[in-house]
Parts: structure tokens; C-alpha cells; sequence
């Protein structure tokens, strides 16, 4: 650990910040490669000692910062970490970077099953990191969980996250096509999740160069409208949710209509769009039959 005087880190602080970049992102650094929380920081600075401990320093820590800001490299990756809810998950480029709105499908699940010792029986289609699947196997520690990749590299990262986040062994990961995977499991989910690609092809190609360039396109890409797998995975999931069984899908933010009209196309009830915190009908909820 290194040894700085704290009024000398605040200064280098400004300094990196008046470069560009958001405080969020200065803080995935500070804490992922400096060692120190921005909950450590306050303390530290209203401590008396007035002195904080680094794991690397300050040159280290300006040069990715730099690259961050010069290559528009999202701190992410560069850091191989990214927070999401209580989770701190290893992210190459062969996954997407877990988003602070999909934080929200838990939510969801917590207000449709509210009893944690539910023994769940969910699937996850197209897990990336895992955020998705990692953080229900350990809020419902008595379910038992699929989670899917078409991404062999994406379902190793989201295996290691498990190991790392738990002690369990309540969830497995499978690689193939949406429900391909899951034959065998016909019948009997009582919950699926997707977050999948759903960026429509035009939008795609203006994406920012922060995600264009860096995150996988096989994660955000769903087609000329973007629903191409949406419409895949609903049609689909008849054959493998249970009688009753929901499906949580995340959407564009006007895909709401559609996918509700997809559900119900398919014979879903109780469908419902929920919002995110910005008020976007980012999710839409559906229970087959
Ligand atoms: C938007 S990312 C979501 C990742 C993660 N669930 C999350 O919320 O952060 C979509 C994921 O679907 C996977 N995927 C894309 N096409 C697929 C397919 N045909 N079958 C299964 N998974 C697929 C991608 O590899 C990617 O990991």
C-alpha cells in the first residue's frame, strides 16, 4: 500500500476530473485499481490523520484514466470490473457492461415472488456477465437456475462471477441458442428473464464509439427493428414456462407497445410495462395463460 497526503490526492483528483470523464467512472478506477471505496474516501478525509492508502500509484492510476479518456475505453474494461447492485463482476469485451437499469428486473422479481425461501425453478436467456442470474440465485438461495449464453467466452466470464459471488450451487450455465440449450426443461420454468439484443440496426450504427467500439455487437444488435429476438424468445417460451409461468423481458425504450402486443399475440395474460427510473417503459411482463 502507498502512502498519500490527502490534500495532495484531492488536488490530483481535480486535476484528472478537470480532463474530462464523470465522477462514476473516476470512481470504478479509484476503487477497482487504487484500492480505495468512495465510502473509504470520505472517511479518510474527514479523518484527522489526514494520510490514504493506495494499491497503485498516482502515475498508474492517471495513465488508465488517460486511456479511458483518449480512446473512449469504457472504465469497465479497462479496469475488468464493473459494480452492479451488490455485485462486483469481472467484464471483458466478450460481455456487455451490466446497466444500471437493468439493476430494476430484480426489483420486478422481488415484487412477484416476495418470499425469499420460493424455490424458484428460472432460466436467463443470454446471461453476458451473469449480473442477471448470479444476483437471483443468491436472493432466492433455495431456487435452481439456467442461465444461457450463444457466447462460450460470455458464459466463462459469468461462471467465474458465480464462483467469486457465491458458495452455492444453485445455478448452471449453458451455451446455445435462447431456450435451445434448455430442451430438457420443458414445462417446468416458473420464470424467465431476458435482457436481450434489442438495438435496432440504425440505431446501432449511431451508437456512441464508448459502445460501438468496444462492446460486443452480438450483445446489442436485435435486427433491422430490433425485435428479432424478442419475438424469437416469446414465441418460444410457451414451450418451456410452466402453466402460469412469467417472462420478464427488458426493451428498447419504445418497444414497450410492441412486445406487449407480441405477449399477447401469444397467448400471454397480466402483461404489464413497468418503467425505469427515467420513466421508460424498459420492461415488459407477461404470465403464459
Ligand atoms: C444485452 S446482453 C445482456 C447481458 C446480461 N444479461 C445483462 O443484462 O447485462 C445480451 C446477451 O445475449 C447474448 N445473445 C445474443 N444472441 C443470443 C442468442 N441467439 N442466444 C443466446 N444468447 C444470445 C449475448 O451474447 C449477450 O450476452
Amino acid at each position: 500500500m502507498l502512502s498519500i497526503a490527502v490534500e495532495e490526492f484531492l488536488f490530483w483528483k481535480k486535476k484528472q476530473l478537470s480532463k474530462g470523464g464523470d465522477q462514476q467512472s473516476f470512481a470504478v478506477l479509484l476503487e477497482c485499481i487504487g484500492g480505495i471505496s468512495t465510502t473509504d474516501l470520505n472517511l479518510t478525509i474527514i479523518n484527522p490523520e489526514r494520510n490514504l492508502y493506495l494499491k497503485k500509484n498516482l502515475e498508474f492510476l492517471e495513465s488508465i484514466w488517460d486511456e479511458h479518456l483518449q480512446k473512449s475505453c469504457p472504465i469497465q474494461y479497462l479496469c475488468g470490473i464493473s459494480f452492479w447492485r451488490d455485485l462486483k463482476l469481472k467484464v471483458t469485451k466478450k460481455v456487455l457492461i451490466p446497466r444500471p437499469e437493468t439493476e430494476l428486473i430484480i426489483d420486478i422479481v422481488f415484487n412477484i415472488f416476495p418470499k425469499k425461501s420460493e424455490k424458484l425453478f428460472f432460466a436467463e436467456l443470454g446471461t453476458g456477465s451473469g449480473a442477471i442470474s448470479i444476483a437471483l440465485a443468491l436472493a432466492y438461495p433455495l431456487s435452481y437456475g439456467l442461465a444461457t449464453d450463444i457466447d462460450q467466452d460470455a458464459l466463462e466470464i459469468a461462471t467465474k462471477n458465480y464462483i467469486n459471488s457465491s458458495k452455492q450451487s444453485n445455478l448452471k450455465f449453458y451455451c446455445g441458442n435462447w431456450w435451445s440449450p434448455l430442451e430438457s426443461f420443458k414445462g417446468k420454468i416458473d420464470l424467465a428473464i431476458s435482457n436481450p439484443p434489442y438495438i435496432p440496426r440504425d440505431t446501432y450504427e449511431k451508437l456512441p464509439k464508448e459502445v460501438k467500439n468496444f462492446e460486443p455487437k452480438i450483445a446489442l444488435l436485435g435486427g433491422e427493428d430490433g425485435l428479432k429476438h424478442i419475438r424469437e424468445i416469446i414465441q418460444t417460451a410457451p414451450l418451456f414456462l410452466k402453466e402460469k409461468g412469467w417472462l420478464i423481458l427488458e426493451n428498447h425504450f419504445d418497444q414497450g407497445e410492441k412486445v406487449k402486443q407480441l405477449l399477447s399475440k401469444n397467448k400471454f395474460t397480466s402483461i404489464e410495462i413497468a418503467k425505469d427510473l427515467s420513466g421508460i417503459g424498459r420492461f415488459t411482463i407477461g404470465r403464459y395463460k
